[in-house]
């Protein structure tokens, strides 16, 4: 750290002191007033940190390649962050934090790399920061996925290819029931009830057209599901999935 950089650093540590001696000076004031009115949870649910920004859009990135961005986790508290946490729902996301532990007022840096393989159109995702309390908060990521001209079609790196296969393929292992075989493997794309999320709604469709999809796909977002096709469905749970997805009205 150079000395200039260190002396910012102190002198905001001095003036987040004082800030926080006065807030104290302050509750304590006015605590007689308040506690009766205070709601029980407000305590224990206050998140003493932020990420910076909580929304970001990315732009645009062509499918394939990897859209960086650098967030900021921001302690905000008055006691020493440590970051037990930082997660993602899809693990095409990875983060690199900075330090675990966060001094009272400063700050790390959370660096995320999306990885675009097989997304199109717009996406968004969120990164989940969680401290040892359990206490969390969230950035959301924006950015519009291009196709690849260079990398077009069927082939290659998909959603059920190495790394992917352990939440895109693995859930879907040994479930016979037809709502059991979605909510493993369709829901993140088609979400709840089938009422579309990232991809479209799957209602008023007929089972033989979505058995069709199954087997031959469309894109590379939509790639066959068959096992002989490198899918993650026999041709028994690829039946049982259409015959209760063409049982939903629309
Ligand atoms: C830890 C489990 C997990 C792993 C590993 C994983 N995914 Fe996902 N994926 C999800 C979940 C959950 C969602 C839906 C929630 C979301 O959008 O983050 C999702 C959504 C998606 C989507 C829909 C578009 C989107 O981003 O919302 C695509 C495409 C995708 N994943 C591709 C991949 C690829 C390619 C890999 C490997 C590089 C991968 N996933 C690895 C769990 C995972
Ligand atoms: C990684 C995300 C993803 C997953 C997982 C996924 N889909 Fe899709 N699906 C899509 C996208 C995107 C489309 C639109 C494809 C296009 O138009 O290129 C689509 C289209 C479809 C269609 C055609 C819809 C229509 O109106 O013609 C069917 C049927 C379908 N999916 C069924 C399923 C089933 C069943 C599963 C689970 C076994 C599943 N999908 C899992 C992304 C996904």
């Amino acid at each position: 750290m150079n000395y200039h950089l260190y002396l910012h650093t102190k002198i905001r540590a001095v003036l987040m002191g004082l800030l926080f001696v006065g807030l104290l000076a302050g509750m304590a004031a006015c605590v007689q007033k308040s506690v009766e009115k205070m709601p029980e949870k407000a305590a224990s649910t206050a998140v003493p940190f932020v990420i910076q920004p909580a929304k970001l859009d990315l732009g645009e990135v062509e499918e394939g390649k990897e859209a960086h961005a650098t967030l900021f986790v921001r302690n905000t508290g008055p006691l020493t962050l440590h970051i037990a946490d930082v997660q993602s729902p899809c693990g095409c996301t990875v983060s690199d934090l900075g330090s675990r532990e966060v001094p009272p007022g400063g700050f790390t840096t959370l660096k995320v790399r999306i990885d675009t393989t097989a997304k199109g159109g717009a996406v968004k995702k969120k990164v989940t920061v969680t401290d040892s309390f359990g206490r969390s908060a969230d950035a959301w990521l924006s950015l519009r996925v291009l196709e690849n001209p260079h990398d077009a079609g069927m082939q290659g790196r998909g959603i059920f290819s190495g790394k992917c296969a352990a939440c895109h393929v693995a859930p879907a292992k040994g479930k016979t029931d037809g709502a059991a075989i979605y909510a493993a493997v369709c829901i993140m794309c088609h979400g709840n009830q089938a009422k579309g999320a990232y991809a479209p709604k799957l209602r008023g469709l007929d089972a033989d057209g979505i058995e069709s999809v199954l087997i031959h796909g469309i894109s590379r977002q939509m790639p066959a599901f068959a096992k002989e096709k490198g899918g993650p469905l026999t041709s028994k749970q690829l039946v049982e999935v259409a015959k209760w997805l063409s049982g939903l009205d629309e």
